[in-house]
């Protein structure tokens, strides 16, 4: 027989969203009740939980942050892709390595989701640089998803989602981790670059810094203002003069308080 879903009464809704602020600086919005509340019946059925009440309990229990995670992954999107919003590949192609002269990169790709992202700079920068293995480069990948994070240090993706890569990079960088094509896996020495770690936004930076460049894109815009600009002013702190901020298409900081200076739409220059 099919479960009755949970009651989320307005008291209970507006309590979930003080909580998922606190725990991720998610804002979630009024309005969105209903899609709220559908998403996390799912996850209520698969723990065979039968209340809102029951479910926060779990939460307030979690010391490990385990449910957190499986929270916001049904209240965000972990949506990604290889070569997302080309225009930051090529501004670093074009605008920022050939001014780097002392051979070394520093990339941190923030929520970096299930790798795309850290993966095509890595793609981007063996084809872009002539003496690449003699650079000293490092990509940090980080993200609050363990799940995602799973994914990432995989590095197995279907043909599909490999479609955004140029023909001959796939070839060049790809493996077949099936016999019949479906699924390919990215070369060792791409994958050694990016080191994947867990991070949640609203806690301490273990990372010291400088980077040459953050990629901060479409993860912001679950923040809202306060907690977009704290973390912009965090990811200044750690960026080498003359570095740069990339954020995602949608997230312009115009009307934010920031000290960076604006190059281009979605770029930032300390
Ligand atoms: C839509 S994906 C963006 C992936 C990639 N940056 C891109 O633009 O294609 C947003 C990612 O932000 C992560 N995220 C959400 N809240 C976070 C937080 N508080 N700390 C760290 N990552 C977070 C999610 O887990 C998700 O993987």
């Amino acid at each position: 027989m099919m479960k009755k879903p949970a009651q989320m009464t307005p008291q209970q809704f507006r309590a979930l969203c003080d909580k998922v602020y606190k725990l991720c600086g998610i804002n979630l919005k009024t309005g969105k009740e209903e899609l709220v509340h559908s998403r996390l019946q799912k996850r209520l059925n698969a723990l065979n939980l039968s209340s809102f009440e029951q479910y926060f309990k779990l939460l307030d229990d979690d010391r490990q942050g385990l449910e957190v995670v499986w929270m916001i992954d049904a209240l965000t999107t972990n949506k990604t892709s290889f070569f997302r919003e080309i225009q930051h590949f090529i501004f670093l192609r074009e605008q920022m390595l050939p001014k780097i002269k002392s051979n070394s990169l520093r990339i941190w790709s923030a929520a970096c989701s299930s790798g795309e992202e850290p993966y095509s700079l890595a793609i981007l920068l063996a084809e872009s640089i002539p003496n690449f293995k003699k650079w000293d480069i490092r990509i940090l990948a980080t993200d609050i998803s363990t799940k995602v994070l799973a994914k990432a240090k995989e590095a197995v993706y279907d043909s599909e989602t490999l479609e955004p890569i140029p023909q001959d990079w796939r070839r060049k960088y790809f493996k077949k981790e099936d016999p019949s094509g479906k699924t390919w896996r990215l070369a060792p020495e791409l994958r050694s670059l990016v080191s994947l770690a867990r991070l949640n936004f609203m806690d301490k930076f273990p990372m010291r810094g400088p980077f040459d460049l953050i990629l901060c894109r479409n993860a912001m815009i679950y923040f809202d203002k306060p907690t977009q600009e704290n973390l912009v002013r965090r990811f200044y702190d750690l960026i080498a003069p003359g570095g740069y901020l990339f954020v995602g298409h949608s997230e312009s900081l115009t009307g934010a308080n920031h000290n960076f200076r604006y190059i281009q739409p979605a770029i930032y220059q300390k």
